[in-house]
């Protein structure tokens, strides 16, 4: 438990960069698998480990006080029994960590198959989905298969090798015996003794199987606790900021000498001001706004809040700050109430969630859900459409009521009629906080008091819609365009 619980501690305080390049499968088969087998050798494993070793040692003690010499005919056998303990002790090693990772896979597949199950459907992808599973199956069994006959070779080999040196003692006790060198009694109880040996040498030899497993799931579960965490090294802590924000020549790239990520980012942002970035899909819009929380770090420049570097605050401090609608809306399996009220909004008063749900619009559809503010949303929110979803997301951002409030993309999936209320509702929300918002339809951001066109991670053009307009680049093409769409349907209505 306390495995676990340190896994699911770590996942709560990794770095973004972590879970780019880390599989959500593997990481379930982390929590799963491979504490749980963790678990087993610190058991089973520690228990016979301890219990047998005793019993060996004190069986090869007595041994030792009826006839030290016979005893020490018998120890011959023991480099051979360590030697093919250890000759298969690395190759345990080897199939678990390989059984580790394609349980991983298995789960991913999984995953992937079951969240994307329509998609699976529409697209015919059921064959495919079902050939990546049953290879990742099959090689998680080849890798069982192989780590069971290595497990199970040993204890029958070190068992042929101390029969053997036991023929060997029989022989010469034999002769001993025979010769009157020792007695009848001696005779029988050291039999017994090195008879009593077998079982205990029987388990400790095939508990090896189970310890290498074991070892190898503890390297995988603790080298992912012994991750770095999330760089936290600031200790400044910031009261509610007036919401001054500076970009001062900030570059930032996914990875190193790869494109995507931003470029000489340099803007000041005023309280109370709204900006709004827009520009082409892959412009690096998300990415500039994931910088503002430190989700990621910049390579180089500074990013100032209220005049200070983000990185000298606590990330508690400059999170409390930021109230955001990212592009992926997040609702938990948990009541529409609960899920407005979230995280450290728990316990919020019933008058404000309801005020943030009115804000958001997000009113009417909650009252007529079954049980309302009560009604458990059900995994990834299934129920609610994803206008309803965003305005979810729109009404948790409204009730943490933060200085600084960005929204990327969050109302990309409402209606025109939904959206236009929301609009409304920012126009309230906005006063006396910054406010950055990302849209694609550019009808919805005219009115802010600045526009940042984004492309190629790069600032290409800045200032208001007018402004803008009779720059007559970039932002004025786009415009012409979602404009001249919006207009069609209207003037061939009117034609008719
Ligand atoms: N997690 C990531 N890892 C690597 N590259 C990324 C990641 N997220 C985005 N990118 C890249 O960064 C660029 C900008 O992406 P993004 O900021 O999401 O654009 P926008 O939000 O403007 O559509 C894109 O080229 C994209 O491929
Ligand atoms: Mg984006």
């Amino acid at each position: 438990m306390d495995l676990r619980v340190a896994v699911f501690d770590k996942l709560t305080c990794l770095p973004a960069r972590y879970f780019d390049r880390t599989t959500t499968g593997s990481l379930i088969s982390k929590v799963t698998f491979d504490a749980g087998q963790v678990a087993e050798a610190g058991t089973h494993v520690l228990t016979v480990l301890i219990r047998d070793s005793l019993a060996i040692i004190g069986l090869l003690a007595w041994m030792v006080y009826l006839n030290w010499k016979l005893t020490l005919v018998f120890l011959v056998a023991a480099p051979f029994v360590v030697a093919v303990v250890r000759y298969f002790s690395s190759r345990l090693r080897r199939m678990s960590k390989n059984l580790q990772t394609s349980m991983g896979e298995v789960t991913h597949v999984l995953d992937e198959t079951i969240s994307g199950q329509r998609i699976v459907r529409t697209f015919g992808g059921q064959e495919q989905e079902r050939q990546r599973f049953t290879s990742g199956v099959n090689r998680a069994r080849q890798f069982q298969v192989k780590f069971a006959s290595a497990a199970h070779a040993v204890a029958p080999i070190a068992q042929f090798v101390t029969a053997v040196a036991l023929a060997v003692l029989l022989y010469v006790a034999g002769r001993q015996f025979v010769e009157g060198e020792i007695s009848p009694g001696t005779f029988m109880s050291f039999f017994a003794a090195m008879a009593m040996l077998f079982s205990p040498l029987k388990r400790l030899t095939s508990v090896n199987g189970p310890l290498q497993r074991g070892l190898a799931a503890a390297d995988s579960v603790f080298g992912m606790i012994d991750e770095p965490e999330e760089a936290d090294e600031g200790t400044q802590t910031l009261a509610r900021c007036s919401g001054h924000l500076e970009f001062k020549d900030v570059s930032f790239s996914y990875e190193k000498g790869n494109s995507g990520g931003v470029e000489s980012l340099s803007f000041v942002i005023q309280p109370g001001e709204t900006i709004a970035l827009v520009g082409p899909s892959g412009g690096g819009k998300s990415t500039l706004v994931n910088l503002i929380p430190r989700f990621y770090v910049p390579d180089s420049g500074q990013i100032l809040l209220e005049g200070v570097d983000t990185k000298t605050l606590t990330l508690a401090s400059l999170r409390k700050q930021i109230g955001l609608v990212s592009q992926d809306v997040v609702i938990f399996n948990d009541t529409v109430r609960n899920n407005i009220a979230y995280g450290a909004l728990a316990g919020a008063d019933d008058s404000d969630v309801v005020k943030a749900a009115e804000a958001a619009h997000a009113r009417e559809f909650i009252d007529e859900l079954p049980r309302g503010f009560d009604t458990v949303l059900g995994q990834r929110g299934v129920g609610l459409s994803g206008g309803q979803r965003q305005r979810i997301a729109i009404a948790r951002a409204f009730l943490k009521d933060a200085p600084l409030l960005i929204l990327d993309e969050a109302t990309s999936s409402l209606d025109s009629e939904s959206e236009r209320h929301i609009q409304e509702a920012l126009e309230v929300l906005r006063r006396g906080r910054t406010t950055i918002v990302i849209a694609h339809r550019l009808s919805t951001i005219e009115w802010a008091d600045r526009i940042l066109v984004m492309s190629g991670g790069r600032i290409v053009e800045s200032g208001t819609h007018e402004k803008l307009l009779r720059i007559n680049n970039l932002y004025a093409g786009l415009y012409h365009i979602q404009f001249a769409r919006q207009s069609e349907p209207l003037s061939a209505a009117g034609a008719e």
